[in-house]
């Protein structure tokens, strides 16, 4: 009898009467007067599958092991379910144990157990409600952004996850080196120790990191092959113990050649939009779910989000609008500072209601890489902000000019031979380019309601967070 065959999704679409078998974890058991009752879910959609067990038809001794988080396969037909909100039910006459689960230390007992306890069993949460829609929406998100790239020609590609160049300039990056050695303390206790302080020494010769960004090497890629995409896992040692920072978090990356700022902003407007009338058709339950128990306004901001056209503002606007605003700001506003996540939901949430997309910041607060306007005081870069997200995609066209990119390289500091494959780029078939990175777990957290980051990623690291 060991073999689940169908998901407890297809199912439901069964018709009644017929013989089936569904596995899946115990949710609850509630035993009446001659019936019992179990929820089980196997994560293929929201709604559970109500099993009824007639008293006697599974012997008691097997039965009371289907307890909360207990792994079984129920047999029996499909019949009308009376109760509301479910059209079928499973009368069950066999049942199989793959794995029971002992009440008195099963963690995810309780309901309405807080997010923050939840982190802690990050290996069972899944089966909860919350984490279930929540996992089902990453992944519907993650095949839309396949499925919408992939629609239009463009090439995935997967840049390196270790790397020797810094592409945001931000400095916070994890080193990656064998020069760190392990060894037990004298107090028994592990102790890392240098080998040699001479990056000569070190794996790769001088040192490395993890990647921040694939977009450097993903530039070298859309100026050759035109339209190409990354979508992988990068790497941010921000100290930052915020709910919308991870230390590992995914990023959506697209290049195009042949391409500028107003193109750029066109492809990030479609883009968002696709992905959120994605999910909207396929994980309607959630989403209710989503709405009902997290974040009220959900499916109506993204319907109207869907509909609607984004703002468009430059930041010398934006900075004149907050100016204005009469609101007192932690962080004061004034042309040239960086703008917070205060700054951002004003602008997203009081001022336009939709997202916006903001353009020609100061040079001062980008990075190296951007084209430099005619005013040589800002850059071709656009930060699409969001609703109770703040910044959700940062881009920019490329400055694609030799000269100009020099001088912006050594002006940052930097060192020019460490670039030297970024600036040949330049020097050989140089052409008009753009792309932006979409930080996916923010777009998660737009898309569920879910305020806190580390609860739309399966294992969150942050700082001191490395569990699982
Ligand atoms: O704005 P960022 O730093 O842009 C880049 O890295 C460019 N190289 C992208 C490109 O043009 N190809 O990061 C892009 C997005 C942000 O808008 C944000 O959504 C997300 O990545 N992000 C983070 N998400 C979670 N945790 C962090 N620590 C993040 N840092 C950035
Ligand atoms: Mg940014």
């Amino acid at each position: 009898m060991i073999h689940p065959g169908e998901r407890i999704a297809d199912l439901f679409a069964k018709p009644v009467g017929t013989r089936l078998q569904a596995s899946g974890w115990v949710k609850t058991r509630r035993d009446s007067k001659g019936v019992s009752f179990v929820q089980l879910s196997d994560g293929s959609c929201f709604r559970d599958l109500q099993v009824v067990i007639e008293a006697g038809v599974i012997p008691p001794e097997t039965l009371k092991l289907a307890t909360t988080g207990a792994c079984v396969t129920f047999e029996g037909t499909l019949v009308e379910s009376p109760a509301a909100g479910q059209p079928v039910e499973l009368k069950a006459d066999a049942m199989v144990v793959h794995g029971p689960a002992d009440p008195a230390v099963y963690p995810l007992q309780k309901k309405g157990a807080s997010f923050e306890f939840l982190r802690e069993i990050a290996h069972l949460r899944m089966r909860g409600n919350t984490f279930g829609a929540v996992f089902r929406v990453r992944n519907q998100a993650a095949w839309a952004i396949h499925k919408f790239f992939q629609e239009r020609g463009f090439l995935y590609i997967q840049t390196p996850i270790i790397t020797a160049s810094d592409c945001e300039g931000a400095g916070a990056m994890f080193a990656v080196s064998t020069l760190l050695g392990a060894r037990e303390g004298l107090d028994g206790k592990p102790q890392f120790h240098l080998t040699s302080t001479d990056p000569a020494d070190d794996f790769f010769g001088k040192p490395a990191y993890l990647t921040v960004s694939g977009q450097l090497e993903a530039e070298t890629f859309a100026c050759s092959m035109t339209n190409v995409y990354t979508f992988g896992p990068t790497f941010r040692a921000e100290n930052s113990n915020s709910a919308r920072h991870l230390a590992e978090f995914w990023m959506v990356e697209p290049e195009m050649a042949f391409c500028d700022l107003q193109g750029d902003m066109e492809l990030a407007e479609e883009f968002l939009k696709y992905v959120i009338q994605h999910v909207l058709d396929r994980c309607a339950e959630d989403l209710e779910f989503f709405n009902k128990r997290i974040e009220p306004e959900l499916l109506s901001t993204l319907t109207h989000v869907a509909e609607s056209r984004f703002e468009h503002l430059t930041y010398t606007e934006a900075v004149r609008l907050l100016e204005q605003s009469g609101e007192s700001f932690e962080f004061p506003v004034y042309w040239g500072a960086d703008l917070q996540s205060e700054h951002e939901r004003w602008l997203t949430e009081k001022k336009v209601g939709r997202p916006v997309i903001l353009t020609d910041y100061p040079k001062e607060i980008k990075a190296f890489y951007m084209r430099m306007n005619d005013d040589n005081k800002t850059v071709r870069a656009m930060d699409v902000l969001a609703p109770r997200i703040g910044e959700i995609i940062g881009g920019s066209q490329r400055e694609e000019r030799l000269s100009r990119l020099e001088a912006r390289i050594q002006e940052m500091g930097l060192r020019k031979e460490d670039y030297w494959w970024y600036l040949d780029l330049r020097r050989f078939g140089t052409v008009e380019h753009a792309g932006f990175g979409l930080g996916f777990e923010r777009l998660l957290m737009y898309l569920t309601g879910m305020k806190n980051i580390r609860d739309v990623i399966p294992f969150h690291r942050a700082p001191g967070q490395a569990e699982f």
